[in-house]
């Protein structure tokens, strides 16, 4: 089977990176939000990142035009039954998704494939309540979606080595690197990045160092391009809040996942990182003040 329509759910951060990529590499591609605002946003986003790959040179305005009419958006989850692969990029609740893919397992063709970009749960939760646990993958991408070169493709206990292939293949036509992982907490790239995340927040707690020199620690010292707390604001603190609580729920003996009162503190007061103006920084739109 070749992948040739794909069905995005959610429109968000994650979701409308994933939707133009698909779209940009020749899939027709059907985005599915469950409030018009929501699609209207997700869909603008789409097309000020086009733009902005067009302006940089990186795509020509032909490419973009055809990649932006390559995705129709929708309001009903019934649009997504004939997809050869969906990718579930919505919010981080396990029940929601669950129900979710409850219904996606009614609805889909048989050779649907089930993906979820999800960080923090198992996929083969998700993979049972579709019903077609040996359809179902992880694809994990990263933020920004456009310009990062990975993604994680998931193989829980029951994925067909069939779907497996063809997700990887999916992985490497809309221009990323895949690499295979086992259906452990946080794969392979959240394993390692949340707790060095939550490490720096600790290190600041107990006043070992400022926010801003950690950054300048990382970035000048390890030539990464964000350091911790710049990247906590680029990943949103819920999220990374909401990654650690999952962990630490299912392993409180574990130290690294235990969630930095600094982070639950910046959380309950609304600071989200860059997507609510304020974090461990402030932002104005994309950029730090
Ligand atoms: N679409 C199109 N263009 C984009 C874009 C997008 N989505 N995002 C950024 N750009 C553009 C910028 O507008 C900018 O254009 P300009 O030069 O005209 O202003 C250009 O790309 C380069 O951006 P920057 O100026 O910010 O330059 P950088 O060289 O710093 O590149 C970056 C940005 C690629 C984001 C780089 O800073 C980086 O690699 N940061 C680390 C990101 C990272 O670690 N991501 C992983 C997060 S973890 C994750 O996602 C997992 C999840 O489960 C938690």
């Amino acid at each position: 089977m070749t992948i040739q329509k794909v069905g995005v759910i959610g429109c968000g951060l994650m979701g409308h990176g994933i939707a133009q990529i698909a779209a940009a590499s020749g899939h027709d591609v059907v985005v599915r939000e469950t409030e018009q605002g929501a699609l209207d946003k997700g869909l603008g986003r789409i097309r000020k990142s086009l733009a902005k790959l067009v302006e940089k040179e990186k795509l020509t305005q032909d490419v973009a035009d055809g990649a932006f009419g390559r995705i129709t958006g929708t309001l009903d989850l019934a649009d997504l039954a004939d997809c050869d692969l969906v990718v579930e990029a919505i919010i981080e609740d396990l029940g929601i998704k669950n129900t979710l893919y409850a219904e996606l397992g009614r609805i889909c063709k048989p050779a649907t494939i089930l993906a979820s970009n999800t960080s923090s749960f198992r996929v083969g939760d998700m993979g049972a309540a579709s019903g077609r646990p040996e359809r179902m993958v992880g694809l994990h991408f990263f933020n920004p979606v456009q310009l990062m070169k990975l993604v994680e493709v998931v193989k829980t206990d029951k994925t067909s080595d069939e779907v497996f292939a063809e997700a990887k293949a999916f992985g490497e036509a809309v221009g990323k690197v895949p690499v295979s992982a086992s259906d452990t907490p946080g794969f392979v790239v959240n394993r390692l990045l949340v707790p060095y995340m939550a490490e720096a927040m600790r290190m600041v707690e107990r006043g070992d160092a400022t926010v801003e020199d950690v950054d300048a620690g990382m970035t000048l010292g390890c030539g990464y391009p964000m350091g911790p707390f710049t990247l906590t604001d680029y990943v949103g603190l819920d999220t990374t809040l909401s990654i650690l609580e999952g962990w630490h729920a299912e392993d409180p003996s574990n130290p690294l996942f235990v969630p930095p009162a600094l982070l639950k503190q910046k959380v309950a007061e609304g600071k989200l990182g860059r997507k609510s103006g304020e974090g461990f920084y402030d932002w104005q739109g994309d950029k730090r003040a």
